[in-house]
């Protein structure tokens, strides 16, 4: 009795898209991207978190009770072990997205082939201007007056893939990279849930 008016109620419901995400810092964008997948209607679901290092950003997943996982360089004999153990954690979660969410390291051929197409960044800076670690920062030097957020698909170049969404942020002249970053960051949660959910919609 119980299930059936369950499938009445909701008829056309599909089973959200698993996605993963990769870290490295405080986890903001993860954050949000939690909170956003608890939504009813949520299209995708965090099935993993994966970081390269002992990241703060981890404790939102183990709030969430979402698998989190540290795949350190470190724990590994070289380069091309650390690529291989990644794509593995990440294989192992089966998603049919992977979303790097401040994951400060460049992902190597087993990911990326394995994952090709299906793996987006989130970038500090209105790319192509200022890509790498320190888009806020080089933005500053710059003396830009406007930067903003990228997401973007991942290729094997340094934030050289295809541009999905990008939101403009003004530059005050008080601005230091913390207090810039951090409105950044304001537009950078809400438009890479954004992307998400039009991504996995489509699943
Ligand atoms: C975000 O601003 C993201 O764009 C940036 O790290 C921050 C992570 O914040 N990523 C890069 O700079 C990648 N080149 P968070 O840890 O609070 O989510």
């Amino acid at each position: 009795m119980c299930r059936i008016a369950l499938r009445l109620d909701y008829p056309d419901r599909v089973a959200p898209t698993p996605i993963v995400v990769l870290i490295s810092g405080t986890g903001s964008l993860l954050a949000a991207l939690l909170e956003a997948s608890r939504r009813r209607d949520s299209s995708f679901t965090v099935v993993g978190v994966i970081a390269d290092r002992d990241a703060p950003g981890l404790e939102h997943a183990r709030a969430a009770e979402v698998p989190a996982q540290v795949i350190a360089p470190a724990d590994h004999p070289d380069r091309a072990a650390w690529d291989r153990a990644l794509a593995a954690a990440v294989a192992a979660h089966s998603p049919q997205l992977v979303v790097l969410a401040g994951f400060m390291r460049l992902l190597g051929a087993p990911l990326l082939d394995s994952h090709g197409g299906r793996i987006i960044n989130s970038h500090p800076a209105l790319l192509p201007s200022f890509p790498g670690a320190h888009g806020v920062r080089d933005a500053l030097a710059h003396g830009v007056k406007v930067t903003g957020a990228s997401v973007i698909e991942v290729d094997p170049g340094i934030d050289t893939g295809r541009i999905l969404a990008q939101r403009a942020v003004e530059v005050l002249p008080e601005d230091t990279e913390a207090s810039l970053h951090e409105r950044i960051k304001a537009v950078e949660q809400p438009m890479l849930v954004e992307v998400v959910q039009r991504l996995t919609a489509a699943d």
